[in-house]
């Protein structure tokens, strides 16, 4: 097996690589089931990289239903060590509004009734891992340097709030986010964070903000629409494939 330089998992709005070449379709079935897609494996930048879309390349599976375990587990046995979250969230925080990229470096989980360990099934090892950075410091200053060389703003840092959804938050929920410390609030963040580090990969996520949480931005009562988050996504796109490119130049 070759190995993986970057695998890279796509958000709500991201569901190919476009510069992925010369690529070949994986569908490994896993000891936790079967990923949300094929694993496409190709050349990006000169290196060999994985990209899976999370929700599915049709967008059919909501947040609370993604099998994070066998995504991630998937990815690993392709021969994949580093993973690149791509996560569309809402911005609380004035430093994160619409458009804006980020590399967050700290999360709350706020979601339920998600199967968040590897050490779900009767006689699996318990394990607790480590997890007060949750995201990899290595592989983060990688991407932020990146970021730097390829002429990317991108705000490095912030707390990122995993919410069960699928629907949206309220005012009041997104207030006692931003209360607690939450700049970012998503819904697929985690298990996968948690999943990562107990597979022992490095895991960074790149943030793209999509829209002003709840009652976060200038026009309180402004309704949040599908329309909107996939537009915004659109627009960051490109700047998300400079970076990349950087990134896999290293
Ligand atoms: N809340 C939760 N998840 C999201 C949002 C949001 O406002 N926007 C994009 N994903």
């Amino acid at each position: 097996m070759t190995d993986i330089a970057l695998a890279v998992i796509g958000g709500t709005g991201v569901y190919a690589l476009g510069e992925l070449t010369g690529v070949e379709s994986h569908q490994p079935v896993t000891p936790y089931g079967v990923p949300s897609g094929p694993v496409r494996v190709g050349t990006y930048a000169g290196k060999r990289v994985a990209f899976l879309a999370r929700h599915g390349e049709g967008h059919a599976l909501p947040p609370h239903r993604i099998n994070y375990r066998a995504n991630l587990a998937a990815l690993k046995a392709l021969g994949a060590s580093r993973v690149l979250a791509l996560n569309t969230v809402g911005g609380i925080t004035e430093r994160f509004g619409p458009r804006v990229l980020a590399c967050p470096d700290q999360l709350i989980d706020y979601t339920w009734g998600r199967i968040s360990t590897l050490c779900e099934e009767p006689g699996s090892d318990v394990v607790h891992v480590d997890f007060g950075e949750p995201y990899a410091p290595g592989l983060r200053q990688r991407i932020i340097k990146a970021a730097q060389r390829a002429g990317v703003a991108l705000e490095a840092g912030g707390c990122y709030g995993a919410t069960q959804g699928p629907r949206l938050e309220t005012r009041a929920e997104i207030a006692r986010m931003r209360r607690d410390g939450c700049d970012l609030v998503g819904m697929t963040g985690m298990p996968e964070a948690g999943l990562a580090r107990e597979l022992g990969l490095d895991y960074a996520c790149l943030a793209i903000v999509a829209n002003w949480a709840a009652g976060a931005g200038p026009a309180v009562d402004d309704v949040i629409t599908l329309d909107e988050v996939l537009a915004n996504v659109a627009t960051a796109t490109c700047d998300v494939a400079r970076l990349l490119q950087a990134l896999l130049a290293d």
